[in-house]
């Protein structure tokens, strides 16, 4: 940016939509502490805009939205902004939760194509037309800076989104983003449809043109980078590429493709690329979306060499088998080696290293933890630091509290596991379990005091760093019943695998809990049950 505020004309625009519609994929649901705590990496991280959320969609969303507006919004931090349909109501709720932010903006959409307007809106084009000259002129009377999105932009008639756009152009809008809502799309195609959009379009020349893409057909990152060399200056992207079914653009494959590539596409974003592969751990604990190994920039193979001509090559000289080092996306060793004699200074040096702003009671629970950790394990890295406080203070609401857990388990008798749980109405609660091994009788242990039906659907170990002593990391992900859409993750770490296990299971439970809605009752008799309110 220039003294006066203008971006020069290769800058483009990271606008991240991992709280709105990567928050949509099946199963990511996140409590407010966690959304907030992912905005400030994402500021940090140095996006232009985060879309923290669809305001009109529940109380809770808008109080999401608002929240990251008011902590996160500052003036010179990102723009904040708030998804909204082309209805005055959607609109009013969209400003009521960015309005605090320094930087507000209101995106509303509406559908153009023909299929969407057809059996969806049951709207004629003139009406699209004229909803949406009415509806961008009233997210105009609140906000200056509006987007507007025409939905299933990319199989809609390319001179009719010419129309549309030119009339949200007149009506206000100052950035156009045109959604490949379903995948479909090509790169030769996206390229083309940009170029004449912004070619055609009335006023097209003083706005910013976006693309937002989905990966239906593993083409999402492509189609982007194709939308961009047309001219395009904004990027609609997620961590991790999270999203609606199959995702959206992953913010980091751009990124590194623009970086990568310079002579190719002679453009640039504000983005430290060397907090992409936190950014993408912290977006994975809290969502419970685990990234697959093999996945571009971030996922753990990206950067490891198997074969032995590989190896060789790599060692001999970097680049051989490397077109981008790990440490130009953060994934250095580096760690922090701190046992009985380290001191809470340098741990929260480290902590405001890493992003985290900590009150002194909070800092003394880390750092307790830490130490504990410290004391089970030769050398603390900054995966185990960021593990250790995803799971002590971005977890759900705590309605039950894991207080003591004891197994038993091998070969020579029937795996057990006794459980204590501290309930909703601050009571101590014990029951024990049999079950196929130590996991499962953990689980069963907490059943029988927690009685809230559901069905496990995913189950995860990984290791978080290497050596025996690792810290081990459990994600689980259960469903209320066998044939419910909504997900609920949880997520645990410990050196203790069966104890990672049986945290993640109860945070997953303390989301689902959360959402139906629960209420305590006294334990029958001498027998350590609960039941609790939507259960049955
Ligand atoms: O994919 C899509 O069409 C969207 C719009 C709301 C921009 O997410
Ligand atoms: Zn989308």
């Amino acid at each position: 940016m220039d003294e006066s505020g203008v971006m020069p004309d290769n800058h483009v625009r990271i606008f991240d939509t991992t709280l709105r519609d990567g928050e949509q994929s099946p199963g990511a649901s996140l409590t407010s502490a966690e959304k907030i705590e992912i905005a400030r990496h994402l500021a940090r991280l140095g996006v232009d805009v985060i879309e923290a959320g669809f305001p009109a969609a529940s109380p809770d969303d808008l109080e999401g939205v608002r929240r990251v507006a008011t902590e996160v919004g500052t003036p010179d931090g990102p723009i904040i902004c708030g998804l909204a349909r082309a209805t005055q109501n959607d609109i009013d709720k969209a400003w009521e939760a960015i309005k605090d932010a320094a930087k507000p903006r209101i995106h509303t959409f509406l559908a153009t194509s023909d299929i969407h307007m057809k059996h969806k809106l049951r709207m004629t084009r003139e009406q699209v037309v004229e909803k949406t000259r009415e509806m961008v002129s009233y997210a105009k009377s609140f906000c200056d800076d509006v987007e507007f999105s025409p939905e299933d932009g990319c199989r809609s008639d390319p001179d009719f989104l010419v129309e549309v756009l030119g009339v949200a152009i007149a009506a206000g809008a100052t950035t156009l983003n045109i959604p490949d809502t379903v995948g479909y799309i090509t790169p030769a195609e996206y390229f083309e449809l940009m170029q004449k959009l912004i070619r055609e379009t009335p006023g097209g020349d003083g706005v910013i043109w976006s693309v937002h893409c989905h990966d239906d057909l593993g083409m999402a990152t492509a189609n982007t980078l194709a939308g961009l060399m047309a001219g395009a200056r904004q990027a609609e992207v997620t961590i991790n590429g999270i999203g609606e079914r199959a995702g959206n653009t992953s913010l980091e494959e751009v990124v590194m493709a623009l970086r990568t590539r310079p002579t190719i596409y002679n453009l640039a974003t504000n983005i430290d690329a060397t907090q992409l592969t936190r950014t993408s751990r912290i977006v994975s604990n809290y969502t419970g979306m685990v990234v697959q190994p093999n996945k571009a920039i971030v996922g753990a193979n990206a950067f490891s060499h198997e074969a032995g001509i590989h190896q060789d090559g790599v060692l001999k000289h970097q680049s051989t088998y490397e077109i981008m080092t790990p440490e130009s996306v953060g994934l250095s060793q580096s760690s922090l080696v701190l046992g009985k004699h380290s001191g809470r200074h340098a741990f929260r040096v480290r902590l405001e290293e890493l992003g985290y702003e900590m009150n002194d009671e909070e800092l003394n629970h880390a750092f307790n933890r830490f130490k504990d950790l410290a004391d089970k394990k030769k050398t603390v890295t900054d995966a185990d630091i960021e593990a250790v406080i995803a799971d002590e203070f971005f977890g759900p609401e705590e309605v039950f509290r894991m207080e003591g857990i004891q197994v038993a388990c091998g070969q020579m008798g029937m795996p057990t596991a006794t459980i204590k749980l501290c309930g909703p109405d601050g009571k101590e609660y014990i029951d024990a379990a049999i079950g196929t091994g130590p996991i499962d009788a953990t689980y069963q242990a907490i059943n029988k005091i927690v009685q809230m039906p559901n069905t496990l659907v995913e189950f995860r170990v990984a290791a978080i760093t290497e050596g025996i002593d690792a810290l081990g990391e459990v994600t689980v992900r259960i469903r209320r019943d066998a044939n419910g859409k909504r997900t609920f993750g949880g997520h645990g770490a410990d050196t203790d695998i069966i104890v990672a296990s049986a945290k993640a299971y109860l945070a997953a439970l303390n989301k689902l809990l959360a959402y139906t809605g629960y209420e305590g009752h006294e334990p029958e008799g001498g027998s350590a049950t609960i039941r609790i309110g939507a259960a049955s």
